[in-house]
């Protein structure tokens, strides 16, 4: 099988090329990233030199630029995994969230359609159902963004549908909770928490903390695109969550717990504005229809993300970009915390 993996150069992403890499070794992987601040080749060290792995550095809106690379090499399916995933950047700057995670996806379902793909697997989020008191989202629970990055990761869905509907073409969809593990850029929850520990720095905590979510091991999320790759079925949605909810300040104290770090470190502040409160997916469909179920708890899966981010300081240096370290220093000057 031919596969292009879109934003293989991202967290979920290259982790997903590692996995199928390692899981179905005759398998050819095409894997198509613009590199934004948030893509980092250092992810794919290890593959890059195999011959059933080929890297274009490309950006999914240009629509010349994917015909050449779907007219070359003709893939059975395609993983859209890229896009623009930090909701706080989209607060800031939602104009380039509707270009990649809509027009993106528009091109790529464009390009699907006219080299007869024979699947189209398009990554979301449990984002776009927004926040629930109680119980949980299912696959038919109504879509209610909250952010710009929800919203328009909600608008791909909707043209991802739509094309299977008017077009007849062969796509589903998985939506998953937040992943956390090896590879995540640390301006996400998880990954700053630990790198800011690390270097004894605050730990920005918005709001009262008690926001939820529901944390799946990347391992797990991979394991199920995996699945519904081969098993989904066509025009089909897929929630995979993790079966974790945690509390933020829960997660927070787990990790300096583990680090001996001292809880002086958590600095509370300003709430994002939107910010959903709780995140929970019932993943009955995927269990029945399917056979997956998450195999990691919290406490194994935050205890091999700690030791990997320790292992691999190298890498976490690495990226602190320009890009980076300009966004922060305002961000956290915003915050009223130092950098
Ligand atoms: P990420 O930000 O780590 O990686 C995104 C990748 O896409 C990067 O490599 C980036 O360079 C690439 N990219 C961005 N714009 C591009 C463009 N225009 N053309 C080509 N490549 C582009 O994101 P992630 O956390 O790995 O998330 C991957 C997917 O999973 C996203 O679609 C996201 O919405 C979804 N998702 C993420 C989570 C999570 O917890 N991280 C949860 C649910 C769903
Ligand atoms: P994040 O990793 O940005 O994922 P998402 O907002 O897409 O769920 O944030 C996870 C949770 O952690 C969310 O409730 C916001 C909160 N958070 C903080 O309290 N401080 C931070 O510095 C960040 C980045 C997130």
């Amino acid at each position: 099988m031919k596969i292009i993996v879109t934003g293989g150069c991202g967290f979920i992403g290259s982790n997903f090329i590692h996995y199928v890499m390692h899981k179905h070794p005759s398998y050819h992987i095409v894997n198509i990233d613009k590199l934004t601040y948030a893509g980092n080749l250092e992810n794919l060290k290890g593959v890059e030199r195999k011959s059933t792995y080929r890297f274009i550095k490309a950006d999914i809106c240009n629509s010349i630029a994917m015909k050449k690379v779907f007219d070359h090499y003709r893939p059975h399916a395609v993983v859209n995994f890229a896009a623009e995933s930090h909701v706080d950047r989209s607060i800031s700057a939602p104009a380039v969230f509707v270009k990649t995670n809509v027009l993106g996806v528009s091109t790529l379902l464009n390009c699907s359609l006219e080299y007869s793909v024979q699947k189209f697997l398009h990554i979301s989020t449990d984002e776009v159902y927004g926040s629930i008191q109680r119980g949980k989202f299912t696959e038919k629970s109504v879509l209610e963004p909250s952010s710009p990055y929800s919203a328009s990761k909600a608008a791909a869905d909707a043209m991802v549908l739509a094309y299977v509907k008017t077009y007849g073409l062969p796509a589903l969809i998985t939506r998953s909770s937040n992943n956390y593990g090896p590879f995540q850029f640390p301006e996400k929850f998880i990954p700053l928490v630990i790198n800011n520990a690390l270097k004894d720095k605050k730990i920005p905590l918005y709001g009262d903390g008690r926001n939820i979510r529901d944390w799946i091991y990347v391992e797990d999320n991979c394991e199920a695109i995996d699945h519904v790759l081969h098993k989904g079925r066509i025009g089909e949605i897929y929630n995979i969550g993790g079966q974790n909810e945690r509390e933020n300040i829960f997660v927070i104290r787990a990790i300096l717990k583990s680090l001996r770090k001292p809880a002086s470190l958590i600095a509370y502040v300003k709430d994002r504005p939107g910010h959903d409160r709780r995140y929970a997916l019932s993943i009955a469909k995927i269990k029945r229809h399917i056979g997956w179920t998450p195999r990691t708890s919290f406490e194994s899966g935050i205890k091999k993300t700690i030791h990997w981010y320790k292992s691999n300081t190298p890498w976490l240096r690495n990226t602190e970009t320009g890009a980076y370290r300009s966004f922060y220093t305002k961000y956290y000057s915003k915050m009223g915390l130092s950098e």
